[in-house]
Protein backbone atom coordinates (compact mmCIF):
# COMPACT_ATOMS: atom_id res chain seq x y z
CA UNK A 1 0.00 0.00 0.00
CA UNK A 2 1.49 3.49 -0.71
CA UNK A 3 0.74 6.23 1.21
CA UNK A 4 0.20 9.77 -0.16
CA UNK A 5 -0.20 13.16 1.28
CA UNK A 6 0.75 15.61 -1.24
CA UNK A 7 -2.53 16.33 -3.58
CA UNK A 8 -0.01 16.66 -6.31
CA UNK A 9 0.74 13.31 -6.18
CA UNK A 10 -2.30 11.84 -5.64
CA UNK A 11 -3.89 13.38 -8.69
CA UNK A 12 -0.83 12.63 -10.61
CA UNK A 13 -1.77 9.20 -9.26
CA UNK A 14 -4.80 8.64 -10.19
CA UNK A 15 -4.28 10.29 -13.85
CA UNK A 16 -2.07 7.36 -14.00
CA UNK A 17 -4.27 4.65 -13.25
CA UNK A 18 -7.03 6.29 -15.24
CA UNK A 19 -5.04 6.26 -18.73
CA UNK A 20 -4.54 2.42 -18.05
CA UNK A 21 -7.86 1.58 -18.26
CA UNK A 22 -8.37 1.77 -14.65
CA UNK A 23 -11.53 1.79 -12.28
CA UNK A 24 -11.04 3.48 -8.98
CA UNK A 25 -13.42 3.49 -5.65
CA UNK A 26 -12.79 6.22 -3.39
CA UNK A 27 -13.53 5.61 0.28
CA UNK A 28 -13.72 9.15 1.98
CA UNK A 29 -13.30 8.99 6.01
CA UNK A 30 -11.98 10.81 8.70
CA UNK A 31 -10.10 7.82 10.47
CA UNK A 32 -9.80 5.67 13.69
CA UNK A 33 -11.23 3.04 11.78
CA UNK A 34 -13.93 0.60 12.53
CA UNK A 35 -16.14 -2.71 10.81
CA UNK A 36 -18.43 0.23 9.47
CA UNK A 37 -15.36 1.83 7.36
CA UNK A 38 -13.98 -1.35 7.06
CA UNK A 39 -17.76 -2.62 5.18
CA UNK A 40 -16.84 0.19 2.78
CA UNK A 41 -13.32 -0.51 2.04
CA UNK A 42 -14.97 -3.82 1.39
CA UNK A 43 -17.31 -3.24 -1.39
CA UNK A 44 -14.40 -0.99 -2.90
CA UNK A 45 -12.22 -3.52 -2.90
CA UNK A 46 -14.89 -5.96 -4.54
CA UNK A 47 -15.55 -3.46 -7.25
CA UNK A 48 -12.88 -1.91 -8.31
CA UNK A 49 -9.50 -2.03 -10.33
CA UNK A 50 -7.67 0.35 -7.68
CA UNK A 51 -8.89 1.50 -4.16
CA UNK A 52 -7.69 4.53 -2.21
CA UNK A 53 -8.89 5.49 1.53
CA UNK A 54 -8.57 9.02 2.46
CA UNK A 55 -8.35 9.51 6.41
CA UNK A 56 -8.45 13.66 6.84
CA UNK A 57 -9.91 14.99 9.66
CA UNK A 58 -11.77 17.63 7.97
CA UNK A 59 -11.45 21.02 9.85
CA UNK A 60 -13.93 22.77 8.43
CA UNK A 61 -16.66 20.72 8.63
CA UNK A 62 -16.48 20.84 12.66
CA UNK A 63 -18.47 23.91 14.52
CA UNK A 64 -17.24 26.62 17.05
CA UNK A 65 -17.10 24.57 20.32
CA UNK A 66 -16.98 20.99 18.57
CA UNK A 67 -14.28 18.00 19.06
CA UNK A 68 -12.21 18.97 16.05
CA UNK A 69 -9.08 19.12 18.81
CA UNK A 70 -9.92 15.88 20.31
CA UNK A 71 -11.60 13.62 17.72
CA UNK A 72 -9.98 10.48 17.91
CA UNK A 73 -6.93 9.81 15.72
CA UNK A 74 -4.41 6.75 15.58
CA UNK A 75 -2.81 6.60 11.91
CA UNK A 76 -0.65 3.85 12.41
CA UNK A 77 -3.33 1.34 13.82
CA UNK A 78 -5.56 2.40 10.54
CA UNK A 79 -2.64 1.72 8.41
CA UNK A 80 -2.32 -1.34 9.07
CA UNK A 81 -6.10 -2.12 9.15
CA UNK A 82 -5.78 -0.83 5.52
CA UNK A 83 -3.28 -2.39 4.86
CA UNK A 84 -4.45 -6.29 5.28
CA UNK A 85 -7.89 -5.08 3.33
CA UNK A 86 -5.60 -4.96 0.00
CA UNK A 87 -5.71 -1.30 -0.16
CA UNK A 88 -4.30 0.61 -3.05
CA UNK A 89 -3.60 3.95 -1.63
CA UNK A 90 -3.87 5.63 1.75
CA UNK A 91 -4.45 9.48 1.14
CA UNK A 92 -3.70 11.13 4.25
CA UNK A 93 -2.84 14.70 3.46
CA UNK A 94 -1.77 17.28 6.52
CA UNK A 95 -4.25 20.43 6.87
CA UNK A 96 -2.13 22.67 4.86
CA UNK A 97 -2.00 20.59 1.96
CA UNK A 98 -5.91 20.58 1.58
CA UNK A 99 -6.36 24.47 2.69
CA UNK A 100 -3.50 26.61 1.81
CA UNK A 101 -3.10 29.84 3.05
CA UNK A 102 -5.69 31.97 1.22
CA UNK A 103 -8.08 29.13 0.50
CA UNK A 104 -11.25 30.64 -0.14
CA UNK A 105 -13.41 28.44 -2.72
CA UNK A 106 -16.58 26.58 -0.83
CA UNK A 107 -19.01 24.43 -2.69
CA UNK A 108 -22.64 24.72 -0.62
CA UNK A 109 -26.11 22.94 -1.54
CA UNK A 110 -29.01 25.29 -0.58
CA UNK A 111 -32.37 24.10 0.78
CA UNK A 112 -34.33 22.12 2.53
CA UNK A 113 -32.07 19.17 2.27
CA UNK A 114 -28.99 21.16 4.07
CA UNK A 115 -31.09 23.32 6.54
CA UNK A 116 -33.42 20.52 8.08
CA UNK A 117 -31.86 17.94 10.79
CA UNK A 118 -28.36 18.02 11.16
CA UNK A 119 -28.36 21.33 9.47
CA UNK A 120 -30.32 23.08 11.80
CA UNK A 121 -27.82 22.49 14.58
CA UNK A 122 -24.34 22.53 13.10
CA UNK A 123 -23.95 25.54 10.81
CA UNK A 124 -21.67 25.22 8.47
CA UNK A 125 -20.98 21.64 8.77
CA UNK A 126 -22.81 20.28 5.15
CA UNK A 127 -20.72 22.69 3.61
CA UNK A 128 -17.54 21.53 5.31
CA UNK A 129 -18.19 18.33 4.26
CA UNK A 130 -19.11 19.11 0.16
CA UNK A 131 -16.11 21.32 -0.24
CA UNK A 132 -13.95 18.48 0.77
CA UNK A 133 -16.00 15.47 -0.81
CA UNK A 134 -15.19 18.08 -3.96
CA UNK A 135 -11.86 18.34 -3.21
CA UNK A 136 -11.11 14.60 -2.80
CA UNK A 137 -13.18 13.44 -6.05
CA UNK A 138 -11.11 16.51 -7.81
CA UNK A 139 -7.78 14.77 -6.51
CA UNK A 140 -8.74 10.86 -6.40
CA UNK A 141 -11.09 10.71 -9.86
CA UNK A 142 -12.96 7.80 -8.76
CA UNK A 143 -15.13 5.86 -10.50
CA UNK A 144 -17.05 5.30 -7.75
CA UNK A 145 -17.27 6.83 -3.92
CA UNK A 146 -18.34 5.12 -1.00
CA UNK A 147 -20.78 6.61 2.17
CA UNK A 148 -22.21 4.87 4.73
CA UNK A 149 -26.63 5.28 5.64
CA UNK A 150 -25.30 5.87 9.06
CA UNK A 151 -24.73 9.07 7.79
CA UNK A 152 -28.03 9.16 6.03
CA UNK A 153 -28.26 12.93 5.26
CA UNK A 154 -24.43 13.52 4.65
CA UNK A 155 -24.94 10.84 1.66
CA UNK A 156 -28.30 12.13 0.58
CA UNK A 157 -26.45 15.95 0.44
CA UNK A 158 -23.80 14.32 -1.54
CA UNK A 159 -26.03 12.39 -4.21
CA UNK A 160 -27.20 15.73 -4.66
CA UNK A 161 -24.12 17.33 -5.28
CA UNK A 162 -23.09 14.85 -7.71
CA UNK A 163 -26.37 15.41 -9.87
CA UNK A 164 -26.34 19.17 -9.61
CA UNK A 165 -22.74 19.48 -10.65
CA UNK A 166 -22.25 16.90 -12.54
CA UNK A 167 -19.19 14.83 -10.97
CA UNK A 168 -18.25 11.78 -13.60
CA UNK A 169 -18.75 9.48 -10.66
CA UNK A 170 -21.45 6.80 -8.64
CA UNK A 171 -21.93 7.12 -5.56
CA UNK A 172 -22.25 3.90 -3.75
CA UNK A 173 -24.81 3.51 -0.66
CA UNK A 174 -23.42 1.01 2.41
CA UNK A 175 -25.67 -0.11 4.74
CA UNK A 176 -25.19 1.22 8.74
CA UNK A 177 -22.87 -1.78 10.83
CA UNK A 178 -24.14 -2.20 14.23
CA UNK A 179 -22.30 -3.43 17.43
CA UNK A 180 -24.29 -6.62 18.67
CA UNK A 181 -26.47 -4.14 21.03
CA UNK A 182 -27.94 -2.26 18.63
CA UNK A 183 -25.50 0.87 18.65
CA UNK A 184 -24.34 1.85 15.33
CA UNK A 185 -20.79 2.17 14.81
CA UNK A 186 -18.99 5.27 15.09
CA UNK A 187 -15.71 6.50 15.63
CA UNK A 188 -17.02 9.12 18.71
CA UNK A 189 -18.37 6.20 20.54
CA UNK A 190 -15.06 6.05 22.04
CA UNK A 191 -16.32 9.47 23.73
CA UNK A 192 -19.16 6.82 25.98
CA UNK A 193 -17.82 5.37 28.85
CA UNK A 194 -19.93 2.78 31.09
CA UNK A 195 -23.40 4.28 31.74
CA UNK A 196 -23.35 6.65 28.72
CA UNK A 197 -22.38 3.66 26.42
CA UNK A 198 -25.34 1.88 27.93
CA UNK A 199 -27.92 4.61 27.89
CA UNK A 200 -26.71 4.99 24.34
CA UNK A 201 -28.96 2.25 23.13
CA UNK A 202 -32.19 4.23 23.24
CA UNK A 203 -31.10 5.56 19.60
CA UNK A 204 -31.54 2.21 18.24
CA UNK A 205 -34.27 0.56 20.35
CA UNK A 206 -36.48 3.83 19.58
CA UNK A 207 -35.60 3.33 15.99
CA UNK A 208 -36.25 -0.11 15.85
CA UNK A 209 -40.05 0.69 17.69
CA UNK A 210 -40.58 3.74 15.11
CA UNK A 211 -39.74 1.31 12.27
CA UNK A 212 -42.21 -1.66 13.83
CA UNK A 213 -45.22 1.20 14.58
CA UNK A 214 -44.54 1.98 10.73
CA UNK A 215 -44.64 -1.65 9.81
CA UNK A 216 -48.03 -2.23 11.73
CA UNK A 217 -49.70 0.25 9.62
CA UNK A 218 -49.08 3.65 11.51
CA UNK A 219 -49.13 6.43 9.16
CA UNK A 220 -49.29 8.99 11.83
CA UNK A 221 -46.12 10.78 12.10
CA UNK A 222 -46.52 12.59 15.64
CA UNK A 223 -47.76 9.01 17.00
CA UNK A 224 -44.21 7.52 15.78
CA UNK A 225 -42.31 10.70 17.48
CA UNK A 226 -44.38 10.23 20.44
CA UNK A 227 -43.37 6.81 21.37
CA UNK A 228 -39.50 7.42 20.37
CA UNK A 229 -39.51 10.16 23.01
CA UNK A 230 -41.20 7.95 25.38
CA UNK A 231 -38.51 5.36 24.75
CA UNK A 232 -35.49 7.99 25.17
CA UNK A 233 -36.77 9.54 28.20
CA UNK A 234 -35.98 6.45 30.14
CA UNK A 235 -32.49 7.74 29.73
CA UNK A 236 -31.40 10.54 32.24
CA UNK A 237 -28.22 11.12 30.02
CA UNK A 238 -30.02 11.38 26.53
CA UNK A 239 -30.88 15.06 25.45
CA UNK A 240 -33.11 15.20 21.85
CA UNK A 241 -32.10 17.35 19.29
CA UNK A 242 -34.69 16.52 16.67
CA UNK A 243 -36.73 13.76 15.80
CA UNK A 244 -38.29 14.13 12.32
CA UNK A 245 -39.67 11.97 9.84
CA UNK A 246 -39.19 13.20 6.52
CA UNK A 247 -39.28 11.59 2.88
CA UNK A 248 -36.14 9.57 1.91
CA UNK A 249 -35.27 11.42 -1.14
CA UNK A 250 -35.24 15.01 -0.41
CA UNK A 251 -35.97 15.12 3.67
CA UNK A 252 -39.23 17.19 2.91
CA UNK A 253 -41.86 16.90 5.00
CA UNK A 254 -44.14 13.82 5.31
P1 LIG B 1 -16.39 9.35 8.99
O1 LIG B 1 -17.29 9.68 10.12
O2 LIG B 1 -15.01 8.86 9.26
O3 LIG B 1 -17.13 8.27 8.09
C1 LIG B 1 -16.57 7.86 6.87
C2 LIG B 1 -17.60 7.05 6.11
O4 LIG B 1 -17.91 5.86 6.85
C3 LIG B 1 -18.94 7.80 5.91
O5 LIG B 1 -19.45 7.55 4.63
C4 LIG B 1 -19.83 7.18 7.00
O6 LIG B 1 -21.21 7.24 6.69
C5 LIG B 1 -19.32 5.75 7.00
N1 LIG B 1 -19.65 5.08 8.27
C6 LIG B 1 -19.29 5.47 9.51
N2 LIG B 1 -19.82 4.64 10.44
C7 LIG B 1 -20.52 3.69 9.76
C8 LIG B 1 -21.30 2.56 10.15
N3 LIG B 1 -21.48 2.24 11.41
N4 LIG B 1 -21.89 1.83 9.17
C9 LIG B 1 -21.72 2.18 7.86
N5 LIG B 1 -21.00 3.23 7.43
C10 LIG B 1 -20.41 3.97 8.36
O7 LIG B 1 -18.38 10.88 7.37
C11 LIG B 1 -17.24 11.33 7.45
O8 LIG B 1 -16.21 10.64 8.03
C12 LIG B 1 -16.86 12.68 6.88
O9 LIG B 1 -17.95 13.57 6.96
C13 LIG B 1 -16.34 12.63 5.41
C14 LIG B 1 -17.41 12.09 4.45
C15 LIG B 1 -15.08 11.75 5.34
C16 LIG B 1 -15.96 14.06 4.95
O10 LIG B 1 -15.00 14.61 5.77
Amino acid sequence: MQVINSVKDMQTWSAMQKTQGLSIGLVPTMGYLHAGHMTLVGEARQNCDRVIVSIFVNPIQFGVGEDYEVYPRDLERDQSLLQEAGVDVLFSPPVAEMYPPGFSAFVEIEGEITAKLCGAFRPGHFRGVTTVVSKLFNLALPDRAYFGQKDAQQLLVLEKMVRDLNFPLEIIRVPIVREADGLAMSSRNVYLKGEQREQALVLSRSLQTARAMIADGERDPEKVKENMLQIISHSPLARVEYIEIAKARDLSAM
